[in-house]
């Protein structure tokens, strides 16, 4: 029998987590103040983040311990499998080695909660009763209310409406585990209440949502803001994926030649791949790659500038690749993937030279999320299909090259509560967008000048 996965014991569970920031050649620019423009301090972000976060989110510490609370939680799902893609290469006919690391054994189905269950129990400890936040597809939602029940915090969801409506079960999940969810933009808020006044039919989207969950959390004073992906902080809490990838590559004697990660913010790529760009920023040979939907180029079309993180314009301006903080992305099934920035470490990584991006249509995604169901087994989120995209064309390249290298990548969620996609994708209704030029341009023309 040949081996397939890696599995370690709980013991291995990794004690740090990684900050990328003690290793990286240029540190991202500084956050502005939406108001002054000039860099914001630990006091202006104390008003929606506990100050272990707010720490966490300027440390250029190397290593960074992770609490025994939050190591006693991640044992119900961690260490997560690495697979060898046996079956996948096969049906390829790849000479390629294909590994994936599955992050949908978590309880919420994602990776997401690698980072809730740790920014609930700050919260908890900073005596922080209520959780406002955010969500595209519902996986950091998920993650969220799973945290909150965890750690006794009452959790309030504002979910980008288009998949509120397209996922009742996320929701469903979200209210098992005891959290409120609005679909948004919501007439709970001022942001949301201006956008629905004069666009009643917006399918709302991240940016929009991020707005309205900082805005409730700004204004009631036992509530904190958490971000799903984006943040310094949460990038962090995700690098327990590849510190445990490495470890299991060491047991299977290999080596990723390329790392790939779907990026929506950019949060599971960080943390499937920034243990590895540290070896790379020291000399060694290997690619990182970014892969997003077209119809949402962050990385392969947008401008690396000043942008807000939100709609409204309430967060601070952060230093990225940005489509305009006012662009709303077409109604696509990997809600995870429609923001208009991304993480200002991985632009900063981008901009260096160290990742790189590719961007595919909806129907190509789906095609390779059926190729990977059907050889090994799992239904993907429709946004790790994106990664899974990138890998069948690397390894099909690799095929008519004859090269045997190791393409690793990171499935960061299962499809299952997403099966109203494949429905419209099996049923021919998935519609492939173009790149919307006009919507970006006028985005982009509206941003502040720097
Ligand atoms: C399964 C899954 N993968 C990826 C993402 C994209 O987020 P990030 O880029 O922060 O990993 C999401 C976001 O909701 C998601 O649910």
């Amino acid at each position: 029998m040949q081996e397939t996965k890696i599995v370690l014991p709980d013991r291995e569970i990794p004690r740090q987590w990684y900050n990328i920031m003690a290793d990286m050649p240029n540190l991202p620019k500084p956050p502005l103040h939406p108001g002054t423009k000039q860099p914001v301090g630990p006091q202006d972000l104390s008003a929606i983040f506990p100050m272990a976060l707010i720490e966490q989110e300027v440390s250029t510490q190397r290593w960074i311990e992770i609490p025994e609370e939050v190591m006693d939680i991640y044992s119900l799902w961690r260490p997560s499998p690495l697979y060898r893609a046996h079956r996948l290469e096969t049906t390829l006919g790849t000479p390629a080695r294909i590994y994936y690391k599955y992050e949908g054994v978590s309880p919420a189905g994602s990776h997401k909660p690698n980072t809730s269950i740790p920014q609930a129990y700050y919260n908890k400890k900073a005596g922080i009763k209520r959780i406002a936040t955010e969500t595209g597809a519902g996986q950091w939602g998920s993650a969220m209310a799973l945290a909150g029940s965890l750690f006794g915090l009452d959790v309030t969801v504002y979910m980008v409406k288009v998949s509120y409506n397209q996922k009742p079960y996320r929701r469903i999940a979200m209210e098992t585990w005891g959290a409120t969810v609005h679909a948004s933009p919501s007439s709970v808020t001022n942001s949301g209440r201006n956008i629905l006044e004069s666009d009643p039919d917006n399918p709302g989207s991240l940016g929009i949502a991020i707005s309205e969950a900082v805005e409730d959390a700004a204004t009631h004073s036992d509530t904190n803001y958490a971000l799903g992906s984006v943040l310094n902080h949460v990038l962090l809490h995700q690098t327990v994926i590849g510190l445990e990838a490495k470890r299991q590559f060491e047991i299977a004697r290999d080596y990723p030649d390329v790392i790939v990660g779907c990026c929506g913010g950019g949060s599971n790529l960080a943390g499937v791949s920034f243990p590895f760009l540290r070896d790379k920023i020291n000399g060694k040979e290997l690619r990182v790659i970014a892969v997003e939907p077209t119809s949402c180029p962050t990385l392969t079309k947008g401008e690396f500038r000043y942008d807000f993180g939100d709609t409204a314009g309430l967060t601070p301006l952060v230093m990225m690749y940005t489509l305009g903080h006012d662009f709303v992305p077409p109604g696509i099934h990997a809600g995870g993937l429609r923001y208009h920035g991304d993480s200002p470490l991985i632009c900063q990584l981008y901009h260096d030279g160290l990742i790189e991006a590719q961007a595919y249509g909806q129907t190509a995604v789906f095609d390779a999320a059926i190729r990977f169901a059907k050889s090994e087994a799992i239904i993907p989120a429709p946004e790790s299909a994106h990664a899974i995209k990138a890998v069948i064309d690397e390894a099909l390249r690799c095929k008519e090259e004859g090269k045997e290298k190791t393409i690793f990548f990171n499935l960061s969620g299962h499809g299952y509560l997403d099966l109203a996609a494949y429905a419209d994708y099996l049923s021919g209704k998935l519609e492939d967008y173009e790149y919307p030029e006009e919507k970006i341009k006028e985005a982009l023309s509206k941003l502040p000048s720097i």
